[in-house]
């Protein structure tokens, strides 16, 4: 039975979250508002959250250590629902200090958040330093609990495993055969496509890569899925058929927006009402429209999966007036 395999959660998101009928350019089709998770933990992470922030707790912890780029919406997450739980933060964030802070490191400020700023290639050794700092903190007599870049570990993914279960309790896969989402560090589509495996096998899920080139990103997903699997002694069968990766949506590099998508995310949220942000939302949708959106009534499910402060640190660029 898959309810004795499960991991244990603790409750921190507001879902289920609503999926809505949009109408956009005389199409119709269906969003996931996980944007709609919460306020200060609103988006994706906070659904893995659940399952890292409980074994956190069970292990006593009094730091959680993460980390991600300076607007990461994870870190944000992370630090606010941390200090729900009364437990510090320190990031370790991708880019500079600033004292103009904006968007989520201005959050992240406002919380009294510890910070350790990398380059992009300390970046790359990230999962190293925040050991290296966990022992220095322990041999201080602290409790440390470290989580990678996303919340993207075998126990982290389960958050959008049970998303699976949470979407066919609400019969969308009736009217949907596919999903499509936004892939950062990878773990929000691997746990799609696993509670695929194991809830709706029929079901395609389409990843687009904005931080990570195909090929990795491919890799990745599939390897936290293998891993997961392993792991909790999963039923299913990983099948690569399930994963389709829609590349060249972030070729102006993850830091970036073309005006282009700009121009889109603006037209969209003044025919819907609905903001998407500059390094995931925006690009996903840009492959959505241009991927989906041709048919009259789209098929594939889009996932917002939040991002609503990133908007802020780009807001010169939100401001700017394309041709509109
Ligand atoms: C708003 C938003 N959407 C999508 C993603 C991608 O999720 P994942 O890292 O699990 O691929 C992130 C990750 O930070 C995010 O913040």
């Amino acid at each position: 039975m898959i309810t004795q395999i499960i991991p244990k959660r603790i409750l921190l998101a507001n879902i289920p979250t609503p999926i809505q009928k949009i109408s956009f350019e005389g199409k119709t089709f269906f969003m996931k508002r996980d944007d709609f998770t919460g306020i200060e933990t609103s988006g994706n992470k906070i659904r893995k959250l659940e399952y890292l922030l409980y074994q956190a707790k069970k292990e006593k912890a009094g730091y959680v250590f993460t980390c991600g780029g300076e607007q990461s919406n994870h870190a944000r997450a992370t630090a606010f629902a941390s200090a729900s739980l009364g437990m510090k933060s320190r990031l370790f964030l991708w880019g500079k200090n600033s004292d103009n802070a904006d968007g989520n490191l201005f959050l992240d400020k406002v919380l009294g958040c510890e910070f350790r700023f990398l380059s992009k290639n300390e970046f790359g050794n990230a999962n190293k330093i925040m050991a290296e700092e966990k022992l220095i903190l322990e041999k201080k007599g602290e409790k440390v609990f470290v989580i990678p870049e996303g919340g993207s570990s075998p126990l982290g993914i389960w958050g959008y495993i049970h998303a699976i279960e949470e979407m066919q309790a609400q019969n969308i896969f009736k009217k949907c055969n596919a999903i499509i989402t936004a892939s950062g560090s990878g773990g929000t589509t691997a746990g799609l496509l696993v509670g695929a495996l194991l809830f709706k096998s029929d079901l395609k899920i389409f990843a687009v890569n904005v931080l990570y080139p195909k090929d990795e990103i491919k890799n990745k997903i599939l390897s936290l899925a293998e891993q997961t699997i392993k792991e909790f002694r999963l039923p299913v069968k990983l099948d690569e058929k399930r994963l389709e990766i829609l590349d060249g949506y972030s070729k102006e590099g993850y830091k970036h927006i073309t005006n282009d998508k700009l121009s889109l995310i603006k037209k969209f949220a003044r025919s819907t009402g609905i903001i998407l942000d500059p390094a995931y939302t925006g690009k996903a949708f840009k492959a959505y429209y241009d991927n989906f959106l041709s048919a009259r009534t789209p098929k594939t499910l889009f996932i917002h999966t939040g991002g609503l402060y990133g908007v802020f640190s780009k807001r010169k660029k939100y401001l700017l007036n394309y041709d509109e």
